[in-house]
């Protein structure tokens, strides 16, 4: 049974993965209400409350699901805010310690690239094996709001990076364009809940990377394109017309998402057997629809991680502790350190 800790940003969180039965308890503390009020992530606010809330969650974990069974600590320990990994790595050393048994690190990012498998996990091991075998080669798409990328997962499970962004991640460009629009923070929900009143051709936006050979992302040029259509309209206009600069600038950002998807898939020439989608953008239902159509055009299974399991989520760090036989051993120990820019492969 792994129990495993993430604090790499702003979520406290806490999850029991039992290799025979799945995930049997999560366990998390937000602090999305306390950081909205500086309109953004605050470090230092989010590595007390990282330090505040620990305790208590693990001691609800404890008492709800016992830790008698506990046979590996696994912890975020990077990438992310370099203090807020830190709280996670000593709770999680302090742990092993008490309950004699060994530590393990984990990437955040690899926590993505298994949130889609979570739900295959249902009758044990043995099945899990079976179904994945079913949908490996796999492409994957990881869009958060530090990062947007696309990656393959071979056979024998190992993770092949195939683009990035070259400037802002797909949340972040969310986030800046909400600000722009005087929406608030987290951007995206807020821009989301926007466009689903406005059409999203009124405006026209630029998509990022035109080249279809090019997988890379980029999304400076259409928060700049925002800011300019911004300052032609008058305070009042903009205010009239937010949903269909929301709708429009939303659009934007998932058509280069979806079409970098596209051209990738297009790119394997029929090898990958599923596409996966995580992430918090992931929780975008207009992302999800386009994904899920590139998908049956490509007649593969898609697997969008479930909604508790696209944000920071300890969850997806327990599974991946267990399922990512190419990545968890190599950071382990009392030694373990945090990796505050590591990427995924
Ligand atoms: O994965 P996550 O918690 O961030 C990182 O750890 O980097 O994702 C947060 C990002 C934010 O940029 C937020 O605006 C975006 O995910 N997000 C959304 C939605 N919900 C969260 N973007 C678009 N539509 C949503 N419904």
């Amino acid at each position: 049974m792994i129990l495993a800790l993430e604090s790499s940003c702003d979520e406290t969180a806490v999850a029991i993965f039992d290799p025979l039965r799945g995930l049997t308890g999560e366990w998390v503390h937000s602090q999305i209400a306390l950081h909205e009020r500086h309109g953004g992530v605050v470090p230092d606010l989010a590595t007390r409350e990282h330090l505040r809330h620990f305790a208590p969650l693990l001691t609800r974990a404890r008492a709800e699901a016992g830790f008698d069974g506990v046979t590996q600590i696994a912890v975020t320990n990077g990438p992310g805010l370099a203090a807020c990994l830190a709280i996670g790595v000593a709770a999680a050393k302090s742990l092993a310690l008490a309950l004699k048994v060994p530590v393990v690190g984990v990437n955040h990012l690899r926590g993505h690239v298994w949130s889609p498998f979570i739900e295959l996990h249902t009758k044990g091991p043995a099945e899990f094996e079976a179904r994945l075998a079913e949908l490996l080669p796999h492409l994957g798409l990881i869009v958060s709001g530090g990062n947007t990328l696309l990656f393959t997962l071979s056979a024998d499970r190992r993770i092949t990076v195939l683009s990035s962004t070259r400037d802002d991640a797909a949340g972040e460009a969310l986030d800046k364009g909400a600000k722009l629009l005087g929406l608030g923070y987290p951007g995206g929900p807020l821009i989301e809940q926007q466009a689903r009143k406005g059409r999203p051709d009124a405006f026209d936006f630029p998509r990022g990377i035109g080249r279809r050979d090019e997988l890379d992302f980029s999304f400076s040029g259409v928060k700049t394109s925002l800011r300019y259509q911004i300052e032609k309209l008058a305070p009042a206009e903009v205010q009239a017309r937010l949903p269909d600069l929301s709708a429009s600038y939303q659009q934007a950002v998932l058509d280069a998402l979806a079409r970098k998807t596209r051209a990738a898939l297009a790119q394997g020439a029929g090898s990958f057997r599923s596409l996966g989608l995580s992430g918090g953008v992931a929780n975008n239902q207009a992302l999800r629809t386009a994904l899920a159509g590139e998908a049956k055009r490509h007649r593969i299974p898609f697997l969008p991680a479930q909604p508790k399991h696209t944000g920071d989520n300890a969850g997806m760090i327990a599974f991946a502790a267990w399922a990512d036989i190419t990545g968890t051993e190599r950071s382990s120990g009392l030694g373990l350190r945090v990796e505050p820019s590591a990427g995924l492969a």
